[in-house]
C-alpha cells in the first residue's frame, strides 16, 4: 500500500508518499520568498504558486521512490482548514489524479495531519495522548484516544499562537515568517528587563488567549519609542519578553491538561512547536511530571505532505472509503464530518 499525500492549504506545496515501509519520499515548495515582500501570505498568490508546483513535486517524489504513479493505492489531500483557492489547487488535482489511476481519494483535515505528524518517527507514542496544535491558526489541546477519536479540551478563543508570532513580528518590523524572526531576536534579548502577562493561566481551564499579550507588546514599543529608548536591544528584549510569555502560557496549560486527564504522554505539533525555547520548557515540565513529550522532526512541525500522505495511508487501511467529491472546507473543525 503506497499513499500519495499532497498539502496545499496556506503557503506551501507539500508532496510525499507514504507505504508499508515507511516514508518514501517527500517534497517541499515553501512560497515565504513570494509572500515575503506583502507582509504575509496573499491567497491568490498562494493559489497560483500551488498549481505551478504541483505536477514537477509529484513527479520528484515518484522519482525519488522509484515507482510510477500506477504503483499508488490511494490520493490523499488537506480538504481543509485553509485558504479556499489554495485548498482546491490541492483536491482538484488529487481528487483527478485519483480518479484517473482509479483509486481512492482520500481528503483529510490538515490538524488531524499536524497531530499525527509525530507518529512519522521511528518508536512513535502509543495512544492515547495530549496533543498542543500550535500552528498560525490554531492552539488548541485534544485528548487523543485513537485514530479519529479527537476530544477538543481546550483552544485559543481570539488568536493562535503563530498568529501573535506574526503579527509581533510585524510589528517588531522582523519582517516574515514571524515565528522564527521573534524566536531568532529573542535568543539575543535580555530575559530579565521585561516580564510580560502569561494571558488565562491564573484561573482554571485550557482555553488560550493571546490578543492581549499582543496589545501589551504593542503598548510596551509604544512607550520605547515615545521615551525614545527603541533600538535594535530594546526589540530583542520585547521579542524574548513575548516569547517567554507564550511559551509559559502554553507550558501551564500542556501540565493542566497532563494532571487532568491522567496522562503521560504529550504530542506537540505545528509550527510553533518548532519552537526552541518551547521545546526546552516543555521538556522540563513534563519530565518533573514522569511525563514524556514528543515532537515531529522540525521540518514535519510546519505545513508538509508528509503528514497528509500519513494520515491517508492511515485512513486507508481503517477502510475509509470516500466519494468521487471534489469537497474542501476552509473553516472545519477537526472531528466534525467534511460536509
Ligand atoms: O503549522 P504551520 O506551518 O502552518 C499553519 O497551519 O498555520 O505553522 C506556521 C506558524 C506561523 O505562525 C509561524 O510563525 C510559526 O508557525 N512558527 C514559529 C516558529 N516556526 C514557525 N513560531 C515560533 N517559533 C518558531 N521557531
Ligand atoms: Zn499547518
Amino acid at each position: 500500500m503506497i499513499v500519495l499525500g499532497i498539502e496545499t492549504s496556506c503557503d506551501e506545496t507539500g508532496v510525499a508518499l507514504y507505504g508499508d515501509q515507511g516514508l518514501l519520499a517527500h517534497r517541499l515548495h515553501s512560497q515565504a520568498a513570494t509572500h515575503a515582500e506583502h507582509g504575509g501570505v496573499v491567497p491568490e498568490l498562494a493559489s497560483r504558486d500551488h498549481v505551478r508546483k504541483l505536477t514537477g513535486l509529484v513527479r520528484a517524489v515518484l522519482q525519488e521512490a522509484g515507482i510510477s504513479g500506477t504503483d499508488l493505492s490511494a490520493v490523499a489531500w488537506t480538504a481543509g482548514p485553509g485558504l479556499i483557492g489554495a485548498l482546491l489547487v490541492g483536491a482538484s488535482f488529487a481528487r483527478s489524479l485519483a480518479y484517473a489511476l482509479g483509486v481512492p481519494g482520500i481528503p483529510v483535515h490538515h490538524m488531524e495531519g499536524h497531530l499525527l505528524a509525530p507518529l512519522l518517527e521511528d518508536n512513535p507514542p502509543d495512544w492515547p495522548f495530549i496533543a498542543l496544535l500550535v500552528s498560525g491558526g490554531h492552539t488548541q489541546l485534544y485528548r487523543v484516544d485513537a485514530l479519529g477519536d479527537y476530544l477538543l479540551l481546550g483552544e485559543s478563543l481570539d488568536d493562535a499562537a503563530g498568529e501573535a508570532f506574526d503579527k509581533t513580528a510585524k510589528l517588531l518590523d522582523l519582517g516574515y515568517p514571524g515565528g522564527p524572526k521573534v524566536a531568532e531576536a529573542a535568543t539575543r534579548g535580555d530575559p530579565d528587563r521585561f516580564t510580560f502577562p502569561r494571558p488565562m493561566t491564573d484561573r482554571p481551564g485550557l482555553d488560550f488567549s493571546f490578543s492581549g499579550l499582543k496589545t501589551f507588546t504593542l503598548n510596551t514599543v509604544s512607550d520605547l519609542k515615545a521615551a525614545d529608548a527603541w533600538n535594535g536591544q530594546a526589540c530583542a528584549d520585547v521579542a524574548r519578553a513575548f516569547e517567554e510569555a507564550v511559551v509559559a502560557t502554553l507550558v501551564i496549560k500542556c501540565r493542566r491538561a497532563l494532571q487532568e486527564n491522567g496522562m503521560r504522554t504529550l504530542v506537540v505539533a505545528g509550527g510553533v512547536g518548532a519552537n526552541r525555547r518551547l521545546r526546552e520548557q516543555l521538556n522540563a515540565a513534563c519530565e518533573k511530571l514522569g511525563a514524556t513529550v514528543r515532537y515531529p522532526r522540525i521540518e514535519f512541525c510546519t505545513d508538509n505532505g508528509a503528514m497528509i500522505a500519513y494520515a491517508g495511508y492511515r485512513h486507508l487501511a481503517d477502510g475509509q472509503a470516500p466519494d468521487l467529491a471534489v469537497r474542501v472546507r476552509p473553516r472545519w473543525p477537526l472531528g466534525e464530518p467534511l460536509s
